[in-house]
């Protein structure tokens, strides 16, 4: 097997350059992250979407450092080529810089991450600059920012009418004077989206934002169809994994109460099987 080097923060930014879309998608283990890396997928995030998706849970917030270094943990393990990115998840970097800095060390050290995410604007850039001044490579997260899902009161579009969009590509903007190497804006109306993409040189990463953005991103249970209830409108599903995992157990639960599994190339017998 040829051991490729993953890919780094730098490597993403010169993608925007080079007019390459950069095509991301979450991935909370090592079993997901090999196929995705084996695909060619460009960066994996550990998103604290972790608790919603993987946990069942209505929000994002109930999701620890130390877990997600857990998740961060599995997926390094598995790649060889994406770059992973861990988010800070909530109340690691709100408090104070100290913490924030901290929180994404452990982050880099324990869970492998190559770069770290945290969600908010202009508010975060000393956290941003301090991270990055520790080494540690940050990527931005405006829009919908589901830390905030209390604030917000709910995970509807972001950016609408003229106050609400000059805040946001003053956001974007804060968070390349910070140091982000790129950002992701979520759920924000495309033309907002591409007048934003238009203004940085690092790029942005795209869910629920349009084709305009220099890459997009997904939560792998939800493009792999696992949740057959979720349905928002910017969804694609590329595969319904709920059926095909459904179909596979129920054709394993009914051949283990018809006997037909295991069989006998299934089992051993006393004596060695013949070499062929
Ligand atoms: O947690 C997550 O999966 C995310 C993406 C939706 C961008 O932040």
């Amino acid at each position: 097997m040829q051991i490729r080097k993953p890919l780094t923060a730098n490597a993403l930014r010169k993608m925007k350059a080079d007019g390459e879309k950069i095509a991301m998608m979450t991935a909370y283990d090592a079993a997901f992250a090999r196929v995705m890396d084996d695909a060619g997928i460009d960066a994996l995030l550990i998103g604290d979407s972790v608790g919603m998706a993987v946990r069942g849970e209505k929000s994002t917030l109930g999701v620890t450092v130390d877990e997600m270094a857990y998740h961060c943990r599995m997926v390094t393990r598995a790649v060889q080529r994406a770059h992973v990115v861990c988010d800070m998840p909530f109340m690691s970097y709100q408090a104070s810089v100290e913490d924030a800095v901290r929180n994404a060390g452990i982050l880099a050290a324990r869970g492998g991450a190559h770069s770290v995410k945290l969600e908010g604007g202009e508010e975060y850039a000393e956290e941003i600059r301090r991270i990055v001044r520790a080494g540690i490579p940050v990527m931005g997260h405006i829009g919908l920012t589901p830390q905030s899902v209390n604030l917000l009161g709910g995970f509807g579009v972001q950016g609408r009418g003229e106050e609400n969009a000059k805040k946001l590509l003053r956001d974007a903007k804060a968070l390349e004077e910070a140091g982000c190497y790129a950002v992701v804006l979520e759920m924000v109306p495309r033309e907002l989206a591409a007048k934003i993409t238009a203004s940085l040189t690092i790029p942005t990463i795209g869910i629920g934002a349009g084709n305009g953005c220099d890459g997009q991103v997904l939560v792998c249970y939800d493009a792999l169809g696992m949740n057959p209830d979720f349905t928002p409108k910017f969804l694609k599903r590329y595969a319904n994994l709920y059926e095909v995992i459904g179909d596979a157990v129920r054709n394993y639960a009914a051949e283990v109460k018809s006997g037909a599994f295991p069989d006998e190339e299934h089992s051993f017998g006393d004596k060695p099987a013949q070499k062929k």
